[in-house]
């Protein structure tokens, strides 16, 4: 028989995971990395198949990531401020274009935008960051490409075989890492901004034909820099019942 933790200490746990996006600089070992893609594993999947692979960065592999989505970030930003020449030099070049193998940036359902715009309003409120604060906007995103310090980041590939359900096996995996991360004491973000270039990530691991990146996660201690007292809300269950006919 498994004992089974109160409901109550599993609400506030669940409740209490949140989002990480500063770490402090101290290794994760690699016995810990897999304890928590052990517990992972222990989500549901689709028959069974576990349709994903799972890129584990970190000391140079991971700093040279890091560096080059910097770089391909910069070359976009410097293109975009740079008028019609700059974007005809992107367009050349190609460099800082988006390579992904899922759309990422797309514009967002009318219905979920005052979310959306909620989460940023209020995440950049906390880091004092005005709307019109271009560069400081840029320079706060710039934060995802280098892992917020993360001294460890993961990327997720999934099966293009199986489609969403891939995608949604993989979020299940993720939930789990990042729970078991949480009851460790580290903290994650997962990260979709790092899936916008797959070519240098692809690069550092041998990923097998049909897999395409998802998105990545970072991974480490969170520091106690204000940024991670960020508490995004938690919509009331109103919001997601259906409404019978
Ligand atoms: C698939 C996925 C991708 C995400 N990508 C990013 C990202 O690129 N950068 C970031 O700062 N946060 C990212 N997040 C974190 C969300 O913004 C965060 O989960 C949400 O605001 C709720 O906050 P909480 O995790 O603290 O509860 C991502 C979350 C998910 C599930």
């Amino acid at each position: 028989m498994v004992k089974k933790i109160d409901a109550d200490s599993w609400k506030h746990f669940a409740a209490s995971r949140r989002t990480t996006r500063d770490f402090l600089d101290k290794p994760v070992p690699q016995s810990l990395i897999d304890e928590l893609l052990e517990d992972a594993m222990t989500a549901p999947s689709w028959s069974n198949t576990r349709p994903y692979l799972v890129g584990i960065a970190s000391g140079e592999k991971r700093d040279r990531i890091s560096a080059e989505l910097l770089s391909r970030w910069e070359a976009a930003g410097r293109a975009l401020r740079g008028g019609w020449w700059g974007r005809v030099k992107l367009l050349f070049t190609r460099y800082g274009l988006p390579q992904s193998d899922y759309r990422v940036f797309r514009p967002y359902p009318k219905e979920l935008v005052p979310r959306q715009q909620r989460v940023g309003a209020e995440l950049y409120g906390l880091l004092s960051i005005k709307r019109d604060d271009h560069v400081a906007r840029q320079a706060q995103w710039a934060r995802n490409y280098e892992f917020f310090g993360a001294p460890v980041a993961l990327f997720i590939f999934t099966h293009k075989g199986l489609g969403e359900y891939s995608v949604s096996d993989a979020g299940l995996f993720m939930q789990n890492l990042m729970l078991g991360a949480h009851a460790r004491g580290l903290g994650t973000c997962a990260q979709g901004a790092v899936a916008l270039w797959a070519p240098p990530i692809r690069k550092e691991f041998n990923v097998p034909k049909g897999y395409k990146l998802l998105c990545g996660i970072a991974l480490g201690y969170p520091s106690d820099h204000k940024v991670n007292g960020f508490q995004a809300e938690r919509l009331p269950i109103a919001e997601i019942k259906l409404r019978d006919v």
